[in-house]
């Protein structure tokens, strides 16, 4: 996982601005649900290039940020250098010791939750790491059926492979890794966390960037995430002509998707919250 965040953070980080265009609405939710309070020691799982380290410290908290890859740490320290930012693996590092300081009030996350090996203790050790009462909220997908962001142009792609690549096993660490809420519900119980809550929340991924169309946003985020593997893997098994008509298919089946002139993606999330 550590591997393919280091490849795959450098194309997070190149998009991050179209990411959290298409993120918006579910950020602004989940920012209300935190509710975070002045001076309440936030910890942010997963931090990527920074965004809820940015939202967290225009509510007044002290927040620090945990990912696993070097490439989002860098990004997120030089985005928002206000917050404290430690590489480790949120699954097993000390996270006091790492970033020293009082137990956090709350831990949040958008999407750094499901790429756990051991997603009880690494819930365990988050735990851990926070004062009694203190809140969880994150936000994590539901099932590929339900996300189009996860099939939309990237089966173009994989389909020109002489072999579609494997699809993940329910419940592998990944994206969707806790599409099934129940199973989510009891890791969290077997992790000591309580008042568990997980509702659904539908949106819709706007990928229209300062009135663009977003075909070529949407392209650049499948490139870089959904459709990353097969494309790298291209590279290698097709020549450049064929690689440019695969991407001519791709906008064309972007374009022909426009609702109201703009690549807009149905999205299924759980926002989820705990309490220690
Ligand atoms: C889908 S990205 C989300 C990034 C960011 N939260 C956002 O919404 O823009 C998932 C992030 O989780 C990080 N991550 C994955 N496994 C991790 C782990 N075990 N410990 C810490 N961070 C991890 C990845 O490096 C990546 O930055």
């Amino acid at each position: 996982m550590r591997q393919g965040w280091i490849q795959g953070g450098q194309g997070w980080v190149a998009n991050q601005r179209i990411f959290d265009a298409a993120f918006a609405p579910l950020t602004a939710e989940l920012v209300q649900r935190a509710g975070w309070r002045q001076g309440e020691r936030v910890l942010d799982v997963g931090c990527g290039s920074g965004t809820l380290l940015e939202e967290g410290l225009r509510a007044g908290a002290e927040m620090v940020g945990v990912d696993i890859s070097p490439v989002m740490v860098a990004a997120a320290q030089e985005r928002v250098p206000a917050a404290r930012v430690i590489e480790a693996d949120a699954e097993t590092a000390d996270l006091l010791a790492d970033a020293p300081g009082r137990p956090f009030d709350a831990v949040v996350s958008r999407f750094g939750v499901m790429f756990f090996g051991d997603p009880a203790a690494a819930f365990a050790n988050l735990r851990r790491a926070t004062r009694p009462d203190a809140s969880m909220t994150f936000v994590c997908w539901r099932s590929r059926e339900e996300n189009p962001v996860f099939t939309q142009g990237a089966e173009l792609l994989a389909a020109a492979l002489p072999e579609p690549p494997p699809r993940p096993a329910p419940g592998a660490p990944g994206p969707t890794a806790f599409a099934d809420a129940e199973r989510l519900r009891s890791l969290l119980e077997e992790a000591g966390w309580r008042e568990i809550g997980i509702d659904p929340f539908d949106f819709h991924c706007d990928y229209g960037v300062d009135g663009s169309d977003g075909v070529e946003e949407r392209l650049a985020v499948i490139l870089s995430s959904s459709g990353r593997t097969a494309w790298e893997q291209l590279q290698s098994l097709v020549g450049a002509e064929r690689r440019a008509e695969l991407l001519e298919a791709v906008r064309a089946d972007l374009r022909a998707h426009r609702v109201d002139g703009v690549v807009r993606v149905p999205a299924a999330v759980w926002l989820v919250s705990a309490r220690h």
